[in-house]
């Protein structure tokens, strides 16, 4: 069944409030006029509760690059080729895959997939059921997704098979072309990240924007941005890319190395995500029952590893949430040390809206950064964040950051007498000011080394 407007009508009588919110996003999907945007959504799930019998290692993309896995590769190209062939009006066909993400993306969704914690649960559970519709449709129990490794040096840019044209990883809008490439070492850092301690910061909580997770905003988002104007830099519709589930593969992987650096989930409750499964079942599965992925079947060939045990880090907060931020004496001391690491955490920066629409990178900065200036070549420097466009609709939401502070502080503190006065800049893809900054406004920031 597909929703017209008789459903909605049946709907709204049924539920009201909940109905609207449901009808603005048939709406949405009906402006944008495309199945890649539509999909019937039975009205009585069945729990999906995953028990894998059997866990097996997702290789990278450059692992699977190599002449050993040929025929597993082979196997990986022919099973997307075969779901991408599947008619878009099955509800697992590509077409539907690109759907869910977009109708959890839409602008009238006040459960928007990227800035609560279901950011992290979500996408693992896209994958997930994706690569059990893999294994169905290609009638192989061992065939596992791929990640892109991008945080190391040897896979900055797009991942050699996906790169042929004629072959099922292939993407014809895909764009390369931007100056992003290969990726910076600082685009695609992950110990700021991999330090942060608490889920709330590192993957949201249960309200919308409260904080948006730092997951969200790092190499996440800058990965996205890399391949401008194509697919994958559109938010919403990122998902036509085959590259997009190797993309947040790495995500995924991101998530599962936090937990093994030594912090923990929180208990989700209640809270669902939604999918298909391999057979056409309109499925609800727990966001606890996705926290281990084990029990989903996989593991990652290797884990990113924390270059110092997390539980060896004290996370100081400094004093302020807007402009001039003030070090303790213990925060000072901190920043001082001559061995890292030195990360700053900062929670929800609110006032990006202030600055011009089409940024799409933030540089933090101590001071006022001259403009036109590569952020790189000024002093207090001290990193980025990025958001995601969408085509059809502008998300400026507040963002976390997480930035490596490693020996940046010392001096700058100095020179303020124990205070950072913070600004906000405008960024172009090469990294240069294309604006006058603003001051940093934020629910907090936390020193942690
Ligand atoms: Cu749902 Cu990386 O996007």
């Amino acid at each position: 069944m597909s929703v017209t407007r008789r459903t909605f009508l049946r709907h709204t009588l049924a539920f009201g409030p909940v109905a609207m919110t449901f009808w603005m996003d048939v709406e949405y999907a009906l402006a944008q006029g495309g199945p890649q945007c539509t999909l019937p959504t039975p009205a009585q799930p069945q729990r999906f509760i995953p028990n894998e019998p059997r866990v097996l290692t997702r290789f990278s993309a450059a692992e699977m690059a190599d002449p050993s896995r040929a025929a597993q590769l082979q196997q990986f190209r022919n099973a997307i080729g075969l779901v991408r062939n599947l008619p878009s009006s099955n509800v697992i066909s590509w077409t539907k895959q690109i759907a869910q993400h977009c109708l959890n993306c839409a602008p009238s969704n006040p459960t928007n997939i990227h800035y609560s914690w279901l950011f992290l649960p979500w996408h693992r559970g896209l994958l997930y059921f994706l690569e059990r519709i893999l294994r169905t449709q290609s009638r192989n129990d061992d065939l596992r997704l791929v990640y892109w490794d991008w945080e190391s040096p040897q896979s900055r840019t797009l991942p050699s098979i996906y790169a042929p044209s004629g072959q099922p990883l292939y993407w014809r809008n895909r764009r390369l072309t931007g100056q992003n490439w290969p990726l910076a070492n600082d685009d695609v850092d992950v110990q700021p990240l991999l330090a942060v301690p608490s889920f709330d910061v590192f993957g949201g909580t249960a309200t919308q924007r409260q904080p948006v997770p730092a997951s969200f905003s790092g190499p996440h988002a800058t990965v996205h941005n890399a391949f401008a104007p194509g697919d994958m830099a559109d938010l919403q519709y990122s998902p036509r890319d085959p590259v997009f589930y190797a993309h947040h593969g790495n995500i995924d992987r991101l998530w599962s190395s936090w937990v093994n650096a030594g912090h923990s989930n929180p208990d989700f409750g209640d809270a669902r995500v939604y999918f298909y499964d391999e057979n056409r079942q309109w499925r609800y599965v727990l966001m606890n029952d996705l926290r281990d992925e084990s029990q989903l079947g996989y593991q990652y060939s290797s884990l990113m590893q924390p270059s110092v045990p997390v539980a060896r880090l004290q996370a100081l907060a400094l004093q302020g949430t807007r402009a001039r931020f003030g070090l303790s004496p213990e925060a000072r001391a901190v920043t001082t040390r001559a061995e890292g690491p030195q990360y700053l955490v900062i929670q929800n920066m609110q006032n990006l809206d202030q600055l011009p629409a089409t940024t799409i990178r933030y540089g933090i900065f101590a001071g006022q950064p001259p403009v036109g200036t590569p952020s790189t070549a000024v002093r207090g420097f001290l990193g980025k964040a990025a958001r995601v466009a969408s085509s059809s609709h502008n998300h400026v939401a507040p963002l976390s950051v997480t930035l490596n502070v490693t020996g940046k502080l010392s001096a700058l503190v100095t020179d303020n007498q124990g205070v950072l006065e913070l600004t906000v800049a405008p960024l172009d893809a090469a990294g240069k000011t294309t604006g006058r900054g603003i001051p940093l406004v934020a629910d907090s920031i936390t020193l942690i080394g």
